[in-house]
């Protein structure tokens, strides 16, 4: 298999268009916004930028909700804002990755409203419909009663998103399934090239790869994983021959299982794999839209009473199934999930970003996260956000009423400006060197400076005890070792553990404090309250 030679240094920057920057006053960000702060996004040490779906949408969620894959939405431009877009960002030496909605569309999208006259029509099983709206359904999730079509309607999200039609690869047998079609029925295998073709044209104008939204979720049945596998390793044997440096990132949760289906990278999110709630989002009031029953407290907390040990465990567990296939993706955020500045300053948050832009696979920060952007909450629903706009507000790139984002009225925007008095932004950060823009772009420069930081470099869990801070872990590669120790703790704490040639670690970057102990044997890092310490060792 092919793979594309720049993620072994890629550090994504993930964009919700709609509140990035606008500039052309309607109060929503666009796609010439994102070209206006291309250098900006560079200065940040990122090589990729991921763009949220930008395409034609009534917009019932966000976007997520397709009714022509081949436009950009006029609100965000044209798809010769989107070429240009393109072209720019590799002049600089970057890459661009586009949302791919694979699994469903809008109901306003012309295959949906075709297949909704009955059976028969050109697109009726472009989606997955019942016999009848008194046929049995099996374990899915249905809607009935819409539009003359006599059945019930697959969903994937919300009513408005129709599953598309990736096939059963193990129809059910029963009278009554007939609605089930394999894998390989001709409209089935029609859905599929479809996919391809969209893939092909953003491709061939100028993008670098997708996102692809609820991957795990295309084949249907018992044996869904194995048809869900089988048909992304298509995808994948057509990208490798025809655009081997296209990535393909997986929005599954479950590295062990993506990145063999084919995908180059998936994240450990919200949802799928435990641990990464862990770290950052226990606490009910921080969660985005998933449930975290597990955990009453984060790691990442000054109340100290969190647990990073899942987490490590199923890191571990992914970077080994994952090693020379692909990579895992810790991610400061997304649009989907609560931000992490919640319940947090921005000095605490210093020991997070060491913590999770040094860790192995690819990085992505969400916009705003790099200058510690805030949940704002009780902003209702926007476009099928409800709990999700929390995170999902202006741009913060100026102090002042717009905040810098947009020239319209703040009324006009799309989602109101956090109205905290102290909200960060970036002008103000630009010019503080002890600020946190300028600590994130320190770690993501240290990154990009020493291979063993990189997506390849070793990982070594050095010391994490169960529901006990502080966590140290290892960086190596060729001779070259860094050790990241983070207590988010509001005491300090200290660990004891073996290091090999301990007297030639010095510190890189060290909160106040920090100090280690070379012991017979063994050494002895204590960390300040909120306190992180990273240190290499010399050559
Ligand atoms: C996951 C996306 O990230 C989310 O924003 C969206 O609502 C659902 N998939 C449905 O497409």
């Amino acid at each position: 298999m092919g793979f594309p030679s720049w993620l072994g240094d890629a550090v994504f920057y993930e964009i919700y268009p709609q509140s990035f920057y606008d500039t052309n006053g309607d109060g929503i960000g666009d796609l010439p916004g994102v070209l206006a702060k291309l250098d900006y996004i560079q200065s940040l040490g990122a090589t990729a930028i991921w763009l949220n779906p930008c395409f034609e949408s009534p917009f019932q969620d966000a976007g997520y909700d397709i009714s022509d894959f081949y436009k950009i939405a006029p609100r965000y431009g044209t798809n010769d804002d989107m070429k240009t877009l393109c072209r720019e960002v590799h002049a600089r030496g970057m890459k661009i990755v586009l949302d791919l909605v694979a699994g469903h569309t809008s109901i306003e999208h012309p295959w949906f409203k075709d297949a909704c006259k009955g059976p028969g029509t050109k697109y009726s099983n472009y989606y997955i419909w019942t016999n009848g709206w008194g046929s049995p359904q099996g374990d899915y999730r249905f809607i009935s009663g819409y539009g003359p079509r006599d059945g019930y309607y697959m969903i994937n999200f919300f009513y408005c998103q129709p599953a598309l039609n990736y096939g059963f690869l193990d129809p059910d047998p029963r009278p009554g399934f007939e609605w089930q079609l394999p894998v390989d029925h001709p409209d089935v295998q029609r859905v599929r090239e479809e996919l391809k073709n969209i893939m092909k044209f953003w491709l061939d104008l100028g993008c670098d790869g997708f996102r692809v939204d609820m991957a795990s979720s295309l084949v249907r049945g018992n044996r869904a994983a194995e048809g869900i596998r089988d048909l992304w390793q298509y995808y994948r044997h057509w990208l490798d021959a025809e655009y081997p440096e296209a990535v393909l990132i997986s929005e599954w949760s479950q590295p062990t299982q993506a990145v063999p289906a084919g995908f180059h990278i998936d994240f450990m999110v919200h949802f799928g794999q435990a641990g990464y709630n862990g770290l950052f989002r226990a606490e009910p009031e921080r969660l985005g839209n998933g449930a975290c029953p597990d955990f009453k407290r984060s790691f990442f907390d000054r109340c100290g009473l969190g647990d990073a040990s899942e987490f490590f465990r199923n890191l571990t567990g992914n970077l080994k199934v994952t090693d020379g296939l692909g990579y895992v993706a810790v991610p400061t955020g997304n649009h989907d999930m609560g931000r992490i500045r919640a319940g947090r300053t921005l000095e605490e948050l210093r020991a997070a970003y060491a913590f999770i832009l040094l860790l192995p696979g690819v990085p992505f920060i969400y916009y705003g996260d790099e200058i510690g952007m805030n949940n704002v909450y009780g902003l209702g629903n926007k476009e099928g956000s409800y709990n999700r706009s929390a995170a999902r507000t202006p741009m913060q790139w100026a102090p002042g009423a717009q905040g810098g984002f947009s020239s319209a009225s703040p009324e006009q925007f799309y989602l109101p400006l956090d109205p905290a008095i102290d909200r960060p932004d970036v002008e103000t950060q630009e010019k503080d060197p002890g600020s946190l823009l300028h600590f994130t772009r320190r770690m993501i420069a240290l990154r990009h400076a020493h291979a063993a930081l990189r997506s390849d470099g070793g990982f070594r869990e050095v010391f994490c005890e169960i529901g006990r801070s502080p966590v140290v872990y290892e960086r190596f590669c060729d001779g070259e070792s860094f050790i990241v120790a983070v207590n988010p703790a509001g005491k300090s704490s200290s660990a004891q553990f073996a290091l090999p040639n301990a007297d030639r670690y010095r510190p890189v970057e060290v909160s106040q404090g920090t100090e280690l102990k070379v012991l017979p044997g063994v050494v002895e890092l204590t960390l300040p309250a909120c306190g992180f310490a990273i240190y290499q060792r010399e050559a």
